[in-house]
Parts: structure tokens; C-alpha cells; sequence
């Protein structure tokens, strides 16, 4: 068990902790080859009014091609558009990919930052080593958004809720058929304004915990963000879609028995002593960007900030005998959204009267406010693009 005046996972998280000071000198290593066809203003504005999660797209991407004994070549910006791949390409077989989730947030004063690159370059290298794939440079990482978010900079939103999700990743771009690493790879980066991730806005979602099928076990690629996990979570999240339910929550593959994270969030349980447990970190499961800050901001308020094993039957009982006062889920596309009624094959209960847990929604708003540039960013965690 690890409390957070140790913070294991909130360090750990920052990899390098450095942002190159010199994010221009990055940028400029990025062609731009500008669309002679950008989307009208009147098309873009309409389309930055309330985007879908995932659905619309800027008018560029950033792009850096690589290959074996050459290493990564040719950075440019490019025209946002479809990927002609051969249909031997092995990322379309074996699934050799990877990838990221950020967001750019806008401030008021116009200005565009993006929060703790550096922890999202350093998990996004220890995810190309899990999948054999060439690992990319903190300053490509950072340098390919920020030149990114700069061509595109009209489709960054403004407004409560609103940013431009950026999504980096790695795919095997080799055409080949046997079962290697690929010898050639593409790194891209597409950008996509969003609002709220769920239809709903912030409201509690439901959560059915899945006792039949696992996303991922020991030594397998659970705590890389790698497409086959994700793959691997939509018939679960099908069948308790077909039920009911918003969201699938995962247990330990070696027991069956303790909570491990939903399909693409992780999960934390706050008690009724103001404790704020979240499961500790296995391999098996992903280590949380936003789930890392959250322990860093709940051990600031005073509350003791948790990772250790979660067991089910301890936060059934507790959601029983009042013991379990809030559940909410967290990630970089999700933010926190609180958790209202969790379900399995045997129990069935509300979570915080189906209502939006307190603390829940006060960390909620620190860590947006701090996102948004409405709070001193007292952790160093925001670097501005633009
Ligand atoms: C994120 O929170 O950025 C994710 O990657 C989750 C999901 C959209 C895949």
C-alpha cells in the first residue's frame, strides 16, 4: 500500500520531468505543408459548437516516419486526411500500434497549454518498448504537438469543458506478413475538438464490474496504451451496454477479485474517513496521467491519497454499511466523472445517492481549474504551445 506523501506513481509519472526549454527550435523542425483546402470559418465554427467526442477533426496532422537504421525522419505538418496503407501492412494483422490522449485547453487570455507532456512522453516511450516499437524523443513528442496546435490553432475551443483532444500514435507501417517488429513505423498526431467525453455532461454514470472477462493479465500489455486492451474491453462494455450500464469495470486477471480500472478510465472509492483509495499499480492495468494528479491534489487537501489492493467485496460492503461514501472514474478524456450506481451478477447499488460525490466534484473542479488557467498552477504541470 502506498499512501501519497510517498506519491510512488505521481513522481514516476513525470518521466523526465523536463520540457525542452527551447519549444521553438522544436516547432521549427516541423515542415509545415499547409492544406490548400482549410475548412471555411463559418464550417469550423459550427463545428466547435458541440463536437461529439471524436468525430470531427482539425484541418492538419503532425507526421514523422521511421525506419530501421535510418531512425525518425522527415517531421512535417500535413494536410489532415486518409492513410493509403498496403493491405499487408502489419499493424492491420498483429496490431503493433500504440498511442496517447491529451488535451489543449484554452485560457482566457487566448493563450493554448497542454498538461504534463512530459508524463505522456515518457508513458508513450515505455508503451513502444512494450510493443517493439522505435521510441520517440520527449522533444518530438512535445515539438509534433505543439506544432500541431499552432497550425491549428482556430480549433482549439473556448468554454467550460471544451478542448482540442490531441492523439498521438505509433503504428507498424512495414507491409510484411511474418511475426516480427516492423522495420518501418509512422508517428502521427490528429487533433479532434471535444466537449464533455459522456452525452450526459457531468453526470454520474453507471458501472457494471465485469466478473468474466479480463482486458489483461500479469506480463501482459495492460499498462501500455496499446489499441488490442481497448480491442479487448468492447464486448464486455457491449454486453453491459445491452443491460444498461455506461461503463465496464474491470478485475484482477490472477484473482478475480479486486478492482482494477474501466475500459479506458481508472477508478478511485473514497471512504467516509475522507481516505481516497485507488488500486495500486499492478502492470496489468494503465498508470493514469489524470489518476496520478488526483492523488497529488487529494493528498494536498489533507485527505489521505491511497493506492493499494481494491477488493470488490470490500466496496460492496462498504457501499452497504456507508463505509464507501464516493466513486468516481478519471482519465485525460473523461477528466472525473463521478460514479452513481455500480452493478455486478450479485449486488446492485446506488453510489452516493445517484448524485454527484463532494469531493468528487471539488477535485474535479481544482484539477479543471488548473487545466483552464483559473488556479495557480502550483505543480508545474501546465506547458503553454501557443
Ligand atoms: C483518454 O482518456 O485520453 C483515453 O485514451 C481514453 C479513451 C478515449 C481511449
Amino acid at each position: 500500500m502506498t499512501t501519497s506523501s510517498t506519491t510512488s506513481s505521481a513522481a514516476s509519472a513525470d518521466g523526465s520531468g523536463i520540457l525542452p526549454a527551447e519549444l521553438e527550435d522544436l516547432v521549427t523542425l516541423f515542415d509545415v505543408r499547409a492544406t490548400d483546402s482549410p475548412t471555411p470559418d463559418a464550417e469550423r465554427e459550427a463545428a466547435l459548437q458541440a463536437p461529439k467526442f471524436g468525430t470531427v477533426f482539425t484541418d492538419h496532422m503532425a507526421r514523422i516516419s521511421w525506419r530501421q537504421g535510418d531512425g525518425w525522419l522527415d517531421r512535417r505538418i500535413e494536410k489532415y486526411g486518409p492513410l493509403q496503407l498496403d493491405p499487408a501492412t502489419a499493424v492491420l494483422h498483429y496490431a503493433q500500434e500504440i498511442f496517447e490522449g491529451m488535451k489543449a485547453y484554452r485560457h482566457a487570455d487566448g493563450s493554448v497549454w497542454t498538461f504534463r507532456p512530459d508524463a505522456n512522453a515518457a508513458r508513450f516511450a515505455r508503451s513502444a518498448h512494450r510493443l517493439a516499437l522505435p521510441a520517440l524523443s520527449v522533444d518530438d513528442f512535445i515539438g509534433s504537438i505543439a506544432a500541431l496546435v499552432r497550425a491549428d490553432i482556430d480549433w482549439v475551443p473556448s468554454g467550460e469543458d471544451f478542448s482540442l483532444y490531441l492523439r498521438p500514435f505509433t503504428f507498424a507501417s512495414e507491409a510484411f506478413l511474418g511475426v516480427r517488429p516492423t522495420a518501418e513505423a509512422e508517428y502521427l498526431v490528429i487533433a479532434s475538438p471535444v466537449g464533455p467525453y459522456f452525452a450526459g455532461g457531468v453526470k454520474p454514470v453507471s458501472i457494471w464490474i465485469d466478473e468474466h472477462y479480463h482486458r489483461s493479465g500479469p506480463g501482459g500489455t495492460g499498462d501500455a496504451k496499446y489499441g488490442g486492451n481497448y480491442a479487448a474491453s468492447l464486448l464486455p462494455q457491449q454486453l453491459a451496454a445491452e443491460k444498461g450500464f455506461d461503463q465496464v469495470c474491470y478485475l484482477d486477471a490472477t484473482t478475480n477479485t479486486s478492482l482494477e480500472e474501466l475500459g479506458g478510465m481508472n477508478v478511485f472509492v473514497v471512504m467516509a474517513d475522507g481516505s481516497v483509495h485507488t488500486p495500486e499499480l499492478t502492470g496489468s492495468f494503465l498508470e493514469g496521467v489524470t489518476r496520478s494528479s488526483i492523488l497529488q491534489l487529494a493528498a494536498d487537501r489533507g485527505h489521505q491519497a491511497v493506492e493499494r489492493r481494491l477488493p470488490l467485496a470490500e466496496v460492496v460492503a462498504g457501499l452497504q454499511d456507508g463505509t464507501v461514501r464516493e466513486i468516481f472514474a478519471c482519465g485525460t478524456a473523461a477528466v472525473i466523472t463521478p460514479v452513481g450506481r455500480l452493478a455486478g451478477d450479485e449486488f446492485d447499488l446506488q453510489v452516493s445517492g445517484g448524485e454527484p460525490g463532494e469531493l468528487t466534484m471539488a477535485i474535479r473542479e481544482e484539477l479543471t481549474d488548473i487545466q483552464y488557467g483559473r488556479a495557480a498552477d502550483r505543480h508545474g504541470w501546465m506547458r503553454r504551445l501557443a
